[in-house]
């Protein structure tokens, strides 16, 4: 192959007689074996906003199923012909756990085609030849009568099963549909077949086809996306979902690893939080739970990064506090935690565990306390738990947050106080403006080598409209090479929000867009895909020159699996650059050059649920390596190349 390389030794160039009008030379020192990437770096961030858990990943089709919502009728429709209240009647269960309050009565005795429909999270949707699977409770108080059920699409009937007669006791039922047609708004309809009175309750209904296979679990096309993306971390739960409006409404762990029947609903905090983006069918049924949240991690390769409410209420909002005497309970959720996590099944939570079907330890390192919190009573109440937490599991990382800016005084006076504390990284949070994320790119160069590492735990490129297009993520693409560069300081970082649903969201912009049925990649998934699939493990300089206004951003980073190079380099502008590439030593290129390009004519361009693929990566491979690259207008090039030193 010794036509194929190319012997480029910085000794004998000179970069400026390089240089010409859209040229750059970018010289990667091979020879220096530098800071070592986190295989964990690239992760992902998970919330229950924009209908992400509820409506989305977790695969329930009906909403409110047991009544439990506020306002029972929520989701629900009335079916018959008469226009009275008496023949639907919402009913505290006289057996109420805390769970479960409520039920439905539905009298027949003088009317025809009494039922109730429920129009799922935005609809309900099924697609042809699959089955989608129904239980519910139900009994008949009065009289005798069957149960049809009916998924029933704008063309009329997709599926219908029956159950021929009731009991006259509460029993749990369960009934297969297969859909005839593929509907994205179908509606279920519940219908007494007799004369009398019937009670149901506790109505769910799943698509087979969960992500492998499991009964009642994840939306498969969902998280193969997430799979997809090789992750190196998974952050759940949030997000100040994590935090609460008050502290009532935290988010509570241990009351989400219950019998899902026992697992209370619980308000979602964006329900209520944007005015011009009101949700208020918007809860949490907790059905993706602590126990699912650490299967989908091990599913998908990603470490758990679960975050712990640190007795404060989310500052936005109530901002309520534990007083400090009284964080014991706090404290004690966030030990419960480790063990459940890690402990023994002989331990208390390990038990619990094991009890759920996880023998193994999910291997817990890494744990946040406290999402987005600032302020002297934050750095409190991190001091107390730190204090216990670090003594009694020095193997677990603590992560602190920065608060909810980048820059500001709260921001200063936090990573402040962590200079002194040292937990083991700081959470930083960014949704800034491409100008921001570009200038960005040097942003973590000055930063102290020997304090705490960063976390940056959210990000995302807000443009003037908010828009998933290229052109945010080719000024993330420029950041992330920034964070790149300095893998020695970032050492993980995740985009924010992931999920929205597009007919529910009240957040944007968002990793990964869907609907009932269809998922859609923005291009900001892509350079995280991008990123995460080819990591690389230590990072190597790279020297980059550029004539006139151009400019072009790169980094890069050695695979020591596959012995190669691996280049990325953003051009965010509209002009084409073409690169010389020089490696220091005798480095020569071997073999092909295989190259991921993502862009498009038009940086405003998006994807959409129609046209999914309009912004995605193109691979092409060159035989040969002929010592330079173009970086088209507007890209985000991945190269991979093997060299011999
Ligand atoms: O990602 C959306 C929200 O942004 C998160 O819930 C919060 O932590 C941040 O303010």
């Amino acid at each position: 192959m010794k036509t194929h390389r190319h012997l480029l030794t910085l000794a004998l160039l000179s970069a400026t007689s390089l240089l010409q009008a859209g040229q750059a030379v970018l010289r990667v020192d091979v020879q220096n074996e530098g800071k070592a990437v986190n295989p964990a770096m690239w992760g992902l961030f998970f919330e229950d906003i924009n209908f992400g858990a509820d409506g989305g990943l977790y695969a329930e089709l009906v909403k409110n199923g047991s009544f439990e919502f506020p306002d029972p009728r929520m989701g629900w429709t009335k079916l018959g012909d008469r226009d009275t209240q008496d023949e639907v009647r919402y009913l505290s269960r006289t057996d109420a756990t805390p769970a479960n309050q409520r039920c439905v009565q539905l009298r027949t005795e003088n009317s025809q085609g009494i039922g109730l429909s429920n129009g799922g999270f935005r609809g309900i949707g099924v697609k042809a030849g699959e089955h989608y699977d129904l239980t519910l409770d139900a009994r008949v108080l009065k009289g005798s009568s069957g149960l049809r059920v009916r998924l029933v699409g704008p063309q009329g009937v997709l599926a219908s099963a029956e159950i021929e007669a009731l009991p006259q006791g509460w029993e749990s039922h369960q009934l297969s549909l297969q859909a005839t047609a593929t509907e994205a708004q179908a509606t279920l309809e519940l219908l007494p077949s007799g004369k009398g009175i019937v009670e149901i309750d506790r109505v769910s209904l799943f698509p087979r086809n969960t992500w492998k296979q499991r009964p009642k679990g994840l939306r498969a096309d969902l998280v193969q996306m997430l799979a997809d993306m090789k992750p190196g971390f998974l952050r759940f739960p949030g997000g100040c979902i994590v935090e609460g409006f008050n502290l009532a409404l935290r988010y509570q762990w241990k009351k989400t690893i219950l019998p899902r029947e026992e697992r209370e609903l619980l308000l979602n905090r964006w329900n209520v939080e944007f005015k011009d983006r009101p949700a208020p069918d918007y809860y949490q049924s907790f059905g993706l739970g602590f126990y699912e949240y650490f299967v989908l991690c091990e599913d998908i390769g990603a470490k758990p990064l679960p975050i712990i409410n640190c007795g404060m209420a989310c500052q936005y909002n109530s901002g309520e506090l534990a007083p400090l005497d009284q964080l014991g309970p706090y404290i004690q959720d966030a030990l419960d935690l480790i063990e459940f996590a890690n402990g023994p099944v002989s331990s208390e939570w390990g038990a619990k565990r094991a009890a759920l079907g996880h023998p193994e330890p999910f291997g817990l390192t890494l744990l946040g306390v406290g999402n987005e919190q600032w302020g002297p009573q934050y750095v409190e109440r991190y001091e107390a738990f730190a204090k216990v937490l670090k003594a009694k599991h020095p193997e677990i990382e603590l992560i602190a947050a920065a608060g909810p800016s980048p820059s500001d005084k709260r921001f200063d006076q936090l990573w402040e106080a962590w200079r002194r504390l040292k937990p083991a990284y700081v959470d930083e949070h960014s949704y800034s403006s491409p100008a921001w994320f570009i200038q960005g790119h040097g942003r973590y160069d000055s930063y102290d080598r020997n304090g705490p590492k960063v976390f940056v735990g959210e990000y995302a490129c807000h443009t003037k409209e908010r828009k998933n297009n290229l052109e945010a993520a080719l000024a993330e693409a420029v950041f992330m090479i920034g964070l790149e560069r300095n893998a020695d300081v970032v050492r993980l970082a995740a985009y924010a929000p992931l999920f929205a649903h597009v007919d529910a969201w009240q957040w944007k912009p968002d990793m990964i867009w869907m609907d009932n049925l269809r998922v859609m990649p923005t291009p900001s998934y892509h350079v995280q895909s991008l990123f995460s699939r080819n990591r690389g493990d230590l990072v190597l300089p790279v020297t980059l020159s550029t004539t006139g206004e151009s400019r072009l951003f790169a980094s890069a980073t050695w695979d020591k699996a596959n012995s190669e190079l691996i280049i990325k380099v953003a051009n965010p502008d509209g002009a084409a650059l073409s690169a010389t590439l020089q490696f220091n030593g005798s480095t020569t290129v071997e073999g092909p050059v295989h190259r991921l390009v993502l862009t498009a004519d038009n940086p405003e361009t998006e994807n959409t649920l129609n046209e999914p693929a309009r912004v995605s990566p193109k691979e092409t491979i060159s035989p040969a390596f002929t010592g330079s690259e173009s970086f088209p207008a507007y890209s985000f090039t991945v190269l991979r190349l093997k060299l011999k030193k």
